[in-house]
Order: structure tokens, then C-alpha cells, then sequence
């Protein structure tokens, strides 16, 4: 496992954006893992500016997301879909066709695997962006998750209902399911970037780094993975001995 800190958001949008870029550059029907959250923000408006200023050419690309909240349509502006619209997709010239998140109306965990069966279909994912909540969840896989889960209907935890709050009008308004890909969809991502961000992260990022694996920090999964670069800032890194 790699770590990089850096000092601040620019830094690491232009850390983790040029990564994404030169993959794109080198394959031009690169397969992308996407997240959403604040952490990436930065990133995709870096990767949008460099588009624009180098010509990048997207229209091979194909992107999967990593979640979705349950009940949620793509046109809701409170789902993750339409952030991706919004952060990305509608600013770089790639085919909305070749965008994939989860749908938040499937009905059961049986239509939810179809997930993994189109990314595998697409030869699997060559860089996997992710972020981290405070606990140790990547993409909505909260404590307790198997690591050998796959894309499925999942319940989040209060902490991480009252973490996701801020983009809602009413913590009452967040939906309390969510669809995800699993640890194991996760793990099959040939290289992960995960982005940390604040001083909230820090005792996940010291799991993570310093901590035995454990499914109590589902992201100590990653400590397996052979190619794994985690991006963070010096709040996110505070608690690393
Ligand atoms: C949500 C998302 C995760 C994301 C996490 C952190 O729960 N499902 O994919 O990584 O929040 O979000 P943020 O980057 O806004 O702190």
C-alpha cells in the first residue's frame, strides 16, 4: 500500500486527476470506478479543466459507480447518479451509455448482481476511485460487511445516515437503504486510489494503515489489494503514529 499526503484538496485533485488523465490518455477505452461524496469533487473538476485544456477524448471511456441510495430515480437531484451528471459526465465528452450506477430501484439482491456481471462483461475495472466514511465504510459496505460481498441491497448505519445528512434538506429525507458494490467487486478493481479528506477520516485512515483487518473497518479489506495508492491530507493523516 501506498501513502501520499498532501496538504490540501487542489494537491490531491491533481494527484489523483492526473492519474485518471494519463490513464485515459494511454487507454482510451479505459474502465473507471467511480465515487461520489465530497472527497472526489475536487478530483472531477481538475479532470474536467484538464479535458478541456488537452482535448482528452472520453467518448470510449466506460464508468461504473460504486453506489446508490435505494428508492432514489437518476433524475432525483439527491441521487448519486445525478451528481455524476453534474460533477462529470455532462462536462467531458463521454457517452452517457457507457455510464453505469447501480439503479436504486432494483428490487432484490439477485437484480442488483447483475452489477458485477456488466463490469465483468466490460473485462473489469482498471482504476477504482474511491472515498472512505468516517467508519472505515467504502462505498456504502458498513462494519460487519463480508469481504466476499458482491453489488446488493444494503441498510446504512445511523452514524453514516447522520454523516450524509449535510446534502439533504432533513436527516429524516436520507434514504436508509442504499445498493453497493461489494468488498469483493472492489477488491477485482486491477488499481485503487482511495481520497481522504479532514480530521473525521483520521481514525479511519489509521485502521486502514496501522490497523489489523478487520470486517469492524471494512476498508482494512484493501490492505490485500497489490496496487492501492491512498491520497489523504495532514488532517486525514493526523492520528498515523
Ligand atoms: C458516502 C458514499 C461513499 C463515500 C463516503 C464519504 O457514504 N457512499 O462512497 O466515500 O460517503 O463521503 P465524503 O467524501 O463526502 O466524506
Amino acid at each position: 500500500m501506498e501513502l501520499v499526503i498532501l496538504k490540501d484538496d487542489k494537491e490531491i485533485a491533481k494527484k489523483v486527476g492526473d492519474i485518471i488523465i494519463d490513464l485515459v490518455k494511454t487507454n482510451k477505452a479505459a474502465v473507471l470506478g467511480l465515487a461520489t461524496g465530497s472527497s472526489p469533487e475536487s478530483t472531477y473538476q481538475y479532470v474536467i479543466e484538464k479535458t478541456a485544456a488537452e482535448k482528452i477524448d472520453w467518448k470510449e471511456v466506460v464508468t461504473f459507480n460504486l453506489d446508490e441510495y435505494i428508492g432514489l430515480s437518476e433524475t432525483d437531484e439527491q441521487s448519486y447518479c445525478y451528481y455524476m451528471n453534474k460533477k462529470l459526465f455532462e462536462n467531458i465528452n463521454i457517452n452517457i451509455k457507457n455510464t453505469f450506477v447501480p439503479s436504486g430501484l432494483v428490487k432484490n439482491d439477485l437484480e442488483a448482481q447483475k452489477y458485477d456481471e456488466e463490469i465483468k462483461k466490460h473485462g473489469g475495472i482498471d482504476l477504482q476511485i474511491l472515498g472512505i466514511g468516517t467508519n472505515g465504510h467504502i462505498g456504502f459496505n458498513e462494519p460487519k460487511t463480508s469481504f466476499d460481498s458482491l453489488t446488493r441491497i444494503v441498510d446504512l448505519t445511523p452514524s453514516t445516515i447522520a454523516a450524509n445528512a449535510r446534502f439533504f434538506d432533513n436527516e429524516a429525507d436520507v434514504p436508509k437503504q442504499a445498493v453497493s458494490m461489494g468488498l469483493k467487486s472492489i477488491m477485482n478493481a486491477k488499481k485503487i486510489i482511495l481520497i481522504a479528506m479532514g480530521a473525521t477520516k483520521a481514525e479511519a485512515i489509521k485502521a486502514l494503515i496501522e490497523g489489523n483487518q478487520s470486517t469492524e473497518w471494512p476498508c482494512t479489506v484493501l490492505q490485500d489489494h497489490s496496487d492501492i495508492l491512498v491520497v489523504v491530507d495532514e488532517a486525514a493523516a493526523s492520528l498515523l503514529s
